[in-house]
């Protein structure tokens, strides 16, 4: 493979420093180089310095001239829900006319009106779908992203949600050069829905999220046990997913049902990710301390003993302001109060059709800084360094220091800050996954 000699980036964010997530002030250090460059090898960065010293070790690789444009290590979206079939507008009209997230839930709307979209979708046309989706994220300067099942609610379509997230990642390594060759081909291709064709060079992490709401014709019981003795099983022999999620909310799955499920997928080798404390602080951080979860993410109705616990556990805060934005909510989550507790927090998208319709992490950011007071560096190791620890990958993404991948994007800016002061417009200007440019 070709080596690619990357130079003159106004900055270049780097993000090199202790091999874990970062906390307190650390999350205000991005290690910048002032005229940076970088130099890939087999898709992987071998050196980073000055463009200079870069231009002299660079011989007969492929010049990238960033000229004075802003580098970043490729975001990491570390919560999104990115399969599933159609839309929620009807919930959007419902909602800009006043009605809650609730009320549209239970009358029509909400999670299940997608659910039954997607249980008719064929997995060609889910798997459709979402390669157009994941292009949006590469758009938006995103390469690496985690995904939760959760539209199915039946064995058989939580796994079929699972198995087009592996085909996804599979199809972005055997197909990479049909982007190159054109974008719109790509796209025209996905349209016609063959599985070969359109290649998405976005990374996925699969999360299994079975307990996302109770299907309408089935007790609660019913579908613990269900998820417990039928799903997960199936997932983890098939290693359909890394991770188990669950939506521990009120309407949706309680304290003690949250703990039985979660506790079942720990045994089979599952590490956890949890929706909690969204709607109504029910003490869902708590439980994710107790049962040792990786992230808790929301946590917009968190309290201090919430932050404490996760401190006491080192669970990884998960934000998601993008929701709340949608939602059409002020009730952030308490980010300085996680930073100050020396919490790694992580900034995601929480991308979906019904509370977080956006794959856009600089608008994430944005919204960070101006309601959640998160300072722009913050934002920027929350959405790339942190969120790649969160998924157990902080010794391969997330910064780019030598023997990292090679994913970067470059950004029409000269300042790393203007990402979030501009907001609601595309700046990104080229994205490179393993040292190819894919976008
Ligand atoms: O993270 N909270 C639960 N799940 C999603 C919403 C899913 C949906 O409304 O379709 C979330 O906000
Ligand atoms: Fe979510």
């Amino acid at each position: 493979m070709k080596s690619v000699a990357l130079l003159h980036a106004s900055q270049l964010v780097t993000l090199a420093g202790p091999k874990r997530s970062r906390i307190g002030a650390e999350m205000s250090e991005l290690a910048i180089i002032r005229d940076g460059g970088l130099l890939v090898r087999d898709g992987k960065i071998d050196i980073v310095g000055p463009s200079k010293e870069i231009a002299k070790q660079a011989k007969d690789a492929e010049i990238v001239d960033a000229c004075g444009r802003v580098v970043l290590p490729g975001f990491v979206d570390a919560h999104t829900h990115l399969v599933f079939a159609g839309n929620r507008l009807g919930d959007f009209e419902r909602r800009s006319r006043g009605e809650t997230y609730e009320q549209i839930a239970k009358t029509g709307g909400g999670i299940w009106s997608t659910v039954e979209k997607t249980r008719a979708a064929s997995d060609v046309d889910l798997l459709a779908q979402a390669k157009r989706r994941a292009n949006w994220f590469l758009k938006c300067g995103t390469t690496t992203i985690e995904a939760k099942s959760g539209y199915g609610l039946t064995t058989e379509d939580e796994l079929k949600i699972l198995r087009v997230m592996r085909s996804l990642n599979d199809d972005s390594e055997t197909t990479k050069p049909v982007i190159r060759e054109s974008r719109i081909a790509t796209e025209e291709r996905v349209g016609i829905g063959t599985r070969q064709g359109g290649a998405v060079a976005l990374e996925i992490v699969p999360t299994f999220l079975g307990a996302h709401a109770i299907p309408k014709n089935m007790s609660a019981s019913e579908y613990v046990d269900l998820v417990i003795n039928e799903m997960l099983p199936r997932v983890a022999s098939e290693k359909l997913a890394e991770f188990c999620d669950i939506f521990c909310e009120r309407g949706y799955f309680d304290i003690e049902q949250s703990r039985k499920i979660l506790t079942a997928a720990k045994k089979l080798g599952l590490k956890l990710r949890m929706h909690v404390d969204q709607l109504a602080n029910s003490g869902g951080a708590k439980l994710a301390a107790e049962l040792g979860a990786t992230t808790a993410d929301h946590l917009e109705k968190t309290d201090e003993q919430g932050i404490a616990a996760m401190k006491t556990a080192n669970v990884q805060p998960v934000l998601v302001p993008g929701s709340v934005y949608a939602l059409g909510s002020t009730c952030y989550p308490r980010a300085r109060e996680m930073i100050q507790a020396g919490l790694a927090v992580v900034l995601a998208t929480d991308f979906n059709p019904g509370s977080s319709p956006t794959p856009s992490m600089p608008m994430v950011l944005s919204l960070a800084s101006t309601q959640m007071k998160m300072s722009p560096a913050e934002t920027v190791t929350a959405s790339t360094i942190n969120a790649a620890y969160s998924l157990n990958r902080g010794d391969k993404i997330g910064s780019l220091e030598p023997g990292k991948v090679a994913n970067f994007a470059i950004f029409d800016c000269e300042d790393f800050r203007e990402l979030a002061y501009w907001f609601g417009f595309p700046q990104t200007h080229a994205v490179y996954v393993g040292g190819e440019r894919l976008a």
